[in-house]
């Protein structure tokens, strides 16, 4: 994921792709820790990749588990069936709660019971994340927990290498009002010793039901069925254990959906399919979809996947009590914008104390797009702007809050047109690291809306490395347009089609290499570029390639032939793209032309101690003259010359270091407001 300090996300039109949602945190480390436990081998699919599942993986490692991975998403586990392979380690769980509190009631017993002894702990931060309720719970039925540090917070040592017996007679009391995790926790270590029922008393007002839910049915999925009354007690049937389900897939995080559940709602009608997450999902937030078919999603799909269209539009305004939902309740929110009247969400204070006080920010937020917003202490009600006109666009603060920035994207698709700039987009890597990579992939921008930088110049301006590096800076896409005229020539050459400017002279021979330029199948992938299925990278570099090309890019219909292809490569999020006729030609309508020169001699030594630094031989003299010669031609040609487009910047970079430049330009391009 790239750091800018904003995303520009063009007016959407449509929105029919598909996306595949990353795995739920939650899910995927129950999951993990259940698989390790249990009785068999577990294929685990589309687990997430972060740094809390890898600690966990990294753990059940040290514990003698045996661990494949066959892909970032995919590991293969073999269950302990409950007995300790290794007695004594220390095990470093990083910030992961989901790792550290079922880990520590899962060893305490096993240590407590088998004779072993294990360390746990994690960053400063996670030291300072309690655990003495689950702790006080493990130690009042005879389980050995003792502190490292602070009482209460890891670092613990679990079990003392002795044979302890465990008094799991009498009902075990452990808070529920503090954190679920710990329930959790118990929920999923205790089917390792329960020989008879084991009883578990909620303690207090038990909050985050729908993650115990979770808990519940993932032991199910691993043959564990607990009894549960009310939300106050919960009971382990005797002689339970866990078996492998032999292969389990991670739901998607259910919370993620959302924005694509509305997408589908506001802009598809072939349907956005969306890929980890179905109809029955074990997660709480799956009931987002609920309210957005009140408000005219039509939402269909299966056990592991929904596809979302256009139901009713305008979609309906609706008022919602979304205390169930509070997370995928600010996508309605964004989704009232779109409404026929005013809608209101309810109970939702928790906002309040989320990664910052979400009322507040999605009243500013909305309102600055137009929408008139009533914030209450516990609601929110959103009128809509009354007409497109009404529509504004404005740069969205997102308050480090990744469901800010995902959430407002969704305004690209206000009926105004508007493209919508968020700030610090970066902050999605919290839950989703490649959000806008997945919007893009799904949706279609309005015809010449997506944001292209253009970076025109003579050759050996340094205008390839400047504009990759603004590319990289941008998280844009990078036209190479020269690398395509040079793509010609091998071609025709490739084709026994000569590219002689006598030849080229020659209408029917020009029309022959125009139809060539047409025809070509070309790839670039990564750093290498393809014709067919000839890599062509190197091929394409020499200076006769060089000259092949500026000979054949002076031939109208070639010109002409290669203007399509290279409008395709105007995708979102942005394009950086280098050439000659970027700005005069290709795209004129560019918000940002820059054009860059610097001295001939300057060029030629810059040309010269690339080719060396290549091992490719070369003259000073020659190249300079080779230089000139194209600089002419370049400029004198009847079609498309060298020349500044009449917006553009100037950037003289005879003195400037590669750094200098790209900063300088990526300076000009903040400047620039989105183009309304
Ligand atoms: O930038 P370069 O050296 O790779 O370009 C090779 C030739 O292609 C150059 O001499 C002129 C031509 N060209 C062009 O006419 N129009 C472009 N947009 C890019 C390159």
């Amino acid at each position: 994921m790239f750091k800018q300090a904003f995303l520009d996300v063009p007016p959407i039109a449509t929105a029919d792709g598909a996306v595949t949602l990353p795995g739920s945190k939650s899910i995927s480390n129950r999951v993990l820790l259940l698989a390790a436990l249990c009785d068999g081998a577990t294929e685990v699919h589309d687990l997430l990749a972060s740094d809390d599942t890898h600690v966990m993986l990294e753990a059940l490692k040290v514990l003698g588990c045996e661990v494949t991975s066959t892909g970032v998403n995919h590991v293969r586990v073999v269950g302990l069936n409950g007995r300790l392979r290794t007695q004594s380690a220390a095990l470093f769980l990083g910030n992961a709660g989901t790792a550290m509190r079922p880990l520590t009631a899962a060893l305490t017993l096993m240590a407590s019971t088998q004779g072993g002894s294990f360390e746990v702990s994690g960053v400063p931060r996670m030291h300072e994340r309690p655990i003495g309720d689950l702790v006080d719970a493990l130690r009042a039925l005879g389980g050995i927990v003792t502190d490292l540090g602070q009482p209460g917070y890891p670092p613990l040592r679990l079990g003392d290498g002795a044979l302890h017996t465990l008094n799991l007679k009498d009902p075990i009391p452990v808070r529920g009002d503090v954190s679920s995790q710990f329930l959790t926790a118990l929920l999923l270590a205790l089917p390792l010793v329960a020989k008879d029922d084991v009883v578990i008393d909620v303690v207090g007002e038990l909050i985050s039901k729908p993650y115990i839910e979770i808990t519940l049915k993932l032991l199910a999925q691993f043959g564990v069925h607990v009894k549960r009354d009310e939300w106050k007690r919960f009971t382990i049937p005797g002689s339970s254990r866990y078996q492998s389900p032999g292969k389990i897939h991670v739901e998607a995080d259910a919370s993620s959906a959302s924005y694509f559940v509305a997408l589908g709602a506001l802009g598809s009608t072939d349907g956005v399919r969306i890929n980890g997450v179905g109809l029955q999902s074990i997660q709480g937030d799956i009931r987002f979809i609920e309210a957005a078919a009140l408000m005219g999603a039509d939402v269909t799909g299966g056990d592991n996947h929904l596809t979302v269209k256009r139901g009713a539009w305008p979609l309906k305004a609706i008022d919602l009590d979304c205390n169930h939902i509070p997370d995928a309740a600010m996508t309605l929110a964004v989704m009232a914008l779109y409404a026929n009247g005013t809608t209101t969400l309810r109970n939702i204070a928790s906002w309040r104390v989320k990664e910052t006080d979400r009322l507040t920010a999605m009243a500013t937020e909305l309102r600055k797009l137009g929408a008139t917003v009533e914030e209450g202490a516990d609601y929110l009600s959103v009128t809509p702007p009354a007409q497109s006109a009404d529509w504004r666009t404005a740069p969205i603060d997102t308050y480090d809050d990744h469901r800010i920035a995902m959430c407002f994207s969704l305004a690209a698709l206000s009926p105004a047109k508007l493209p919508i700039r968020i700030n610090e987009p970066h902050c999605v890597a919290k839950t989703y690291p490649d959000y806008f990579e997945a919007l893009f992939s799904a949706t279609t921008p309005h015809a010449g809306t997506v944001p292209v930088i253009c970076i025109d110049g003579p050759t050996a301006s340094g205008k390839g490395t400047l504009s990759q590096g603004v590319a990289k800076a941008l998280g844009y896409a990078w036209l190479d347009s020269g690398a395509l005229y040079r793509l010609v020539g091998v071609a025709a050459e490739m084709a026994g089609v000569s590219t002689h400017t006598d030849d080229l002279a020659q209408p029917d021979h020009a029309q022959r290499v125009a139809a060539i330029a047409a025809d070509m199948a070309v790839r670039f992938e990564e750093d290498r570029v393809y014709l067919g299925e000839t890599d062509v990278s190197e091929a394409i570099r020499t200076e006769a390639a060089g000259m092949g090309a500026s000979r054949v890019s002076a031939v109208a219909p070639v010109r002409q032939a290669l203007l399509e292809l290279q409008h395709r490569f105007a995708k979102a999020p942005g394009l950086v793209a280098d050439g000659r006729d970027m700005g005069t030609v290709i795209f004129p309508q560019a918000p940002l032309k820059v054009f860059l020169t610097a001295s001939a001699q300057k060029r030629a030594e810059r040309r010269y101690s690339q080719l060396i630094s290549k091992g490719i031989p070369a003259k000073l003299d020659s190249l300079l003259a080779d230089l000139q010669e194209r600089d002419a031609r370049d400029t004198n040609r009847a079609h498309a010359p060298l020349k500044p487009a009449e917006d553009a910047v100037l950037l003289d970079n005879t003195d400037m270091g590669i750094d200098e430049s790209i900063q300088l330009v990526l300076s000009w391009w903040q400047g620039k407001q989105p183009k309304t």
